[in-house]
């Protein structure tokens, strides 16, 4: 029966906007929670104990609203948790790096597919692991660039001299090893995507896993038939943080093609609350 309960949607802080942004183009009806663990991130240097765990405590967090579907809109907490939450949560739980791999093997023409994300994404393996999954002969090539997020974060524009620098010494080994396809492996990297191209060359295709995820939503809820259904109104969008509320609507509006009215501040003293429940 079409649901019109909400989808929950998070990420270690406002990257995860990045796939909120495709999802709302794909299903303008659906009414959303995003939380944004801004007062915890970066996720992508922490180990994997911690991300699972805050990962679940979001998780938890967001369950008071009592969502018809999770998704974890950040490649680190994908890579490390997806098991855990879909073990705890009875309800379908979402990640970005399964997708994104999805869309890499379809792109890719020469079998080198190169990837670039958070350090514990690189580490964890799990991009070349879900690709060898899909296809064995895929040649997967990663590099870390851990100086990406706080760039985007610091609201860096694509023609400032310093991005390509950064981009070019992070990008270097990947094109040597003649890569057709590069994966955006984190969040913030689809708004260095014009630059990162540059860097790249006409002949590599970028493939943002935001994109294929908000497919893969789409397939989910009407496979069980849970859409809100495209004749309701436009759905809402609920924003909440675990720090600065003024802060995220301020960097956010940059990852986002609609507005972001309010922002809730989600009281740490209630958010760990929930820790114990
Ligand atoms: N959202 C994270 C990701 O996609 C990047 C930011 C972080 O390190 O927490 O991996």
């Amino acid at each position: 029966m079409p649901s019109n309960q909400p989808i929950a949607i998070f990420d270690s802080g406002v990257g995860g906007l990045t796939v909120l942004d495709q999802i709302l183009h794909r299903l303008p009806a659906e009414e959303f929670v995003y939380f944004g663990d801004t007062a915890r991130v970066p996720y992508g240097s922490k180990s994997s104990r911690t991300i699972i765990r805050f990962a679940v405590e979001d998780c938890r967090f967001l369950m008071r609203f009592d969502p018809k579907m999770i998704v974890v809109a950040c490649n680190t907490a994908s890579s490390f948790a997806l098991d855990t939450l879909s073990a705890e949560f009875d309800i379908p739980v979402i990640g970005v790096v399964e997708p994104g791999a999805v869309a890499a093997v379809a792109a890719t023409r020469t079998r080198r597919v190169g990837v670039i994300a958070t350090q514990t994404t690189v580490n964890s393996g799990s991009y070349p692991r879900t690709i060898a999954r899909l296809d064995a002969k895929v040649e997967v090539f990663q590099k870390a660039a851990p100086l990406l997020v706080p760039m985007v974060e610091e609201g860096r524009p694509p023609d400032d001299p310093v991005v390509p620098l950064i981009l070019e010494s992070y990008l270097a080994d990947l094109k040597q090893a003649g890569v057709d396809v590069l994966v955006l492996g984190c969040t913030h990297y689809p708004l260095l995507r014009e630059a990162i191209a540059k860097v790249m060359g006409p002949t590599v295709t970028l493939v943002d896993s935001a994109h294929q995820t908000a497919a893969v939503v789409h397939q989910t809820l009407t496979k069980s038939d849970l859409c809100r259904g495209d004749s309701q109104p436009a759905g809402k969008q609920h924003f909440w943080c675990s720090d600065n509320p003024e802060l995220f609507a301020k960097i956010g509006r940059r990852f986002l093609s609609t507005p972001i009215d309010e922002v809730h501040h989600a009281d740490p003293e209630i958010f760990f609350e929930v820790e114990r429940l």
